[in-house]
């Protein structure tokens, strides 16, 4: 039997891999921040450029007609109508202090689609990987193809009750928006069972992905922390929004299908979300 998008996902699979193990060598020889982007707290290191070139190098000698975005600079224009997201470390500061919470994300996205249903599927994820070397897990999934651990089916957890749901979040490195986050996540932390930060997006969604978490919810993602990942959470059967926040930032939203609504009113009524118009469900 064919598998839809399986050359893209072997292909998104090889390179995670090469970069897995090249982030994971250069740890072990010291991490070298190499700059500092949105505030001095946000940095890079020189593992995050040299993953990102390798990444760059191997997809696009396969594909040279594909475009190309990457965290750490990269956004070249193809002609193929497939774009590569990738995120070189998604957690760097996890992968500064030895946290082992840190992933090589790669997806491939539809840019100028247009669906069976008629619809426009601009900016469709198809083909995911999100490499994890210092926990040992490799998820993937395709677009209806679902979502895989290390070859295993994911799936997420059984709705329960909102005071017994553990959310995920993350913290902006911009002081202003911390500080708000700081105020929506007071007033989530009265409503749920708890609240995890794990340092990397992209693995809080997987978390989702895999019944480790109920929810997520982080105001100033790119899409490179959530390209690849939310692809995974979806075909694990959550739904993954990008909302806006008040203050106009990207806003990621995942939960399991079950009871998204619940979540995202949760969400509103906590301050996460701000004018709702145009808000969109990407997966
Ligand atoms: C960051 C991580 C972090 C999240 C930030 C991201 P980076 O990505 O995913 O958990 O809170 O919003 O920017 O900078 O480590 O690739």
């Amino acid at each position: 039997m064919t598998r839809p998008y399986a050359d893209l996902l072997d292909l998104a699979v090889g390179a995670a891999a090469e970069a897995a193990e090249l982030v994971l060598r250069m740890r072990t020889e010291g991490v070298d921040v190499a700059g500092e982007k949105s505030s001095p707290t946000d940095i890079v290191t020189r593992a995050d450029h040299a993953a990102e070139d390798l990444l760059r190098t191997r997809l696009l000698s396969a594909r040279p007609d594909d475009g190309f975005l990457g965290e750490e600079g990269d956004d070249l224009p193809g002609t193929s109508g497939l774009r590569w997201v990738v995120d070189p470390i998604d957690g760097t500061v996890n992968y500064l202090y030895g946290h082992r919470a840190y992933a090589v994300c790669v997806a491939v996205e539809q840019v100028d689609h247009d669906g069976a249903d008629g619809t426009d599927g601009a900016g469709r994820v198809v083909a995911a990987v999100v490499h994890a070397p210092a926990l040992g897990e490799v998820y993937t999934a395709t677009l209806g193809g679902g979502a895989y651990c290390n070859g295993e089916p994911i799936a997420v957890r059984d709705v329960v009750p909102m005071e017994q749901r553990l959310i995920g979040t993350g913290f902006n490195y911009v002081r202003e928006v911390r500080l708000a986050q700081a105020g929506y996540v007071a007033r989530l932390l009265e409503r749920v069972r708890d609240v995890r930060r794990g340092g990397s997006a992209a693995l809080d969604l997987c978390s989702v992905a895999a019944g480790r978490l109920d929810g997520y919810a982080e105001e100033g993602t790119h899409p490179w922390d959530d390209a690849a990942a939310g692809l995974v959470a979806a075909e694990a059967g959550a739904e993954v929004a990008i909302w806006t926040s008040p203050a106009g930032n990207r806003l990621t939203v995942a939960a399991p299908k079950g009871d998204f609504s619940g979540f995202a009113d949760v969400l509103a009524e906590s301050g996460f979300v701000g004018n709702t118009a145009g808000n969109t469900s990407v997966h």
